[in-house]
């Protein structure tokens, strides 16, 4: 029997993929009409995502902001829309994460397309330059944040959902994934513009309190989607968000230095979150994918990946301009 609420250092996409396959397995019964009984290789029947560019698959094209990925060279290496609004030159995490599933593409919720048999296996809120907080990377333009993209899922979706899978939604929910990867944009684009890293506002005192707060406030989300129906949680850690290009080219390394320690004490605070879930929201499961420490080691070492000849390199990295960074290339883009 596995443990319920697990953390682990995923270094490979299949081994979420086993563990997920096993939590599938927990008791989740329903009578909802569900599409393409056989296409998927597990139980799980779709996903909601929410977060900010590192799940966005498109929803900032629909919004008046400046964090936009829908020019090249986002998207290079996209097989199916070059520059879709992925922060990425090709697919991103959750394109990947879909493809394991045996799911399709889930789509952004923002476009207008969204909806009926289209939004039947799951639906993406990711929202570039988005956060934990409110305000977070609103001096970007307009962005989507955590609790507005939970009010979309409550507000719009669950009722479209009821309507196609003829089912309340607390049946249909425990057969589908919520991913959720944010946080990042919260030190970026709003912690680090009030208190620059090198400054001396920048204490530790201080950083914890904020941090604190951005989980305490996760914490409440999560209820909030458990109380909706939701039961397998899959949470990205933050980045090591300092190594971003943007921030390597522009500041100084004690910036660089204390960016990435900031996202380490709230990776921290995430294990002790999900540590404590258990008690809280009773048969859920909840797996932590240590996404600093994926791509602190692409960072590390590149080559088993990059110089790999059996692996045909992408037009991005031929091209030599743009960095390596997680599933994709960021091109001095920001989160
Ligand atoms: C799915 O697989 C089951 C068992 O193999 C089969 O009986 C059923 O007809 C299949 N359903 C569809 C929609 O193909
Ligand atoms: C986090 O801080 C904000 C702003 O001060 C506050 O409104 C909110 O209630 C805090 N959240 C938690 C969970 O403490």
């Amino acid at each position: 029997m596995m443990t319920k609420n697990m953390v682990i250092a995923l270094s490979r996409p299949h081994v979420l993929f086993f563990l997920l396959l096993a939590s599938s397995l927990m008791q989740c019964h329903s009578r909802c009409n569900f599409l393409d009984e056989n296409l998927s290789t597990t139980n799980i029947k779709g996903m909601f995502v929410f977060g900010s560019s590192v799940v966005d698959n498109g929803n900032n094209n629909f919004l008046q902001t400046s964090t936009r990925a829908n020019y090249l060279p986002y998207g290079l290496d996209f097989p199916v829309a070059p520059a879709s609004g992925r922060f990425s030159n090709g697919k991103n995490v959750i394109d990947l994460l879909a493809k394991l599933l045996g799911l399709p593409f889930i789509p952004p919720f923002l476009d207008p397309l969204t909806k009926g048999l289209r939004m039947a296996r799951g639906v993406n809120f990711g929202s570039g330059g988005s956060g934990i907080r409110d305000e977070t990377g609103s001096v970007t333009g307009d962005v989507m944040s955590l609790k507005e993209q939970i009010m979309a899922f409550e507000g719009t979706t669950l009722g479209e959902l009821e309507a196609e899978l003829g089912c309340g939604s607390k049946e249909s929910l425990c057969h589908f994934l919520f991913v959720v990867g944010t946080g990042s944009n919260d030190y970026s684009f709003n912690y680090f513009l009030q208190s620059p890293p090198d400054s001396d506002a920048d204490t530790d005192e201080k950083l914890q309190a904020f941090t604190s707060n951005l989980t305490a406030s996760l914490s409440q989300y999560f209820q909030k989607l458990y109380g909706l129906g939701a039961r397998k949680f899959v949470l990205m850690s933050v980045n090591p968000i300092g190594c971003y290009p943007y921030v390597k080219a522009s500041r100084p390394m004690v910036r660089v230095q204390s960016m990435n320690r900031a996202a380490r004490l709230f990776n921290s605070n995430l294990v002790s979150l999900v540590n404590d879930l258990p008690a809280r929201l009773p048969h859920s499961h909840v797996v932590v994918v240590n996404a600093y420490k994926i791509i602190r080691d692409i960072l590390k070492n590149p080559s088993p990946k990059v110089q790999d000849s059996r692996i045909p390199r992408s037009r991005a990295a031929r091209s030599g301009r743009w960095h390596r960074a997680g599933t994709g290339y960021f091109a001095g883009g920001v989160g």
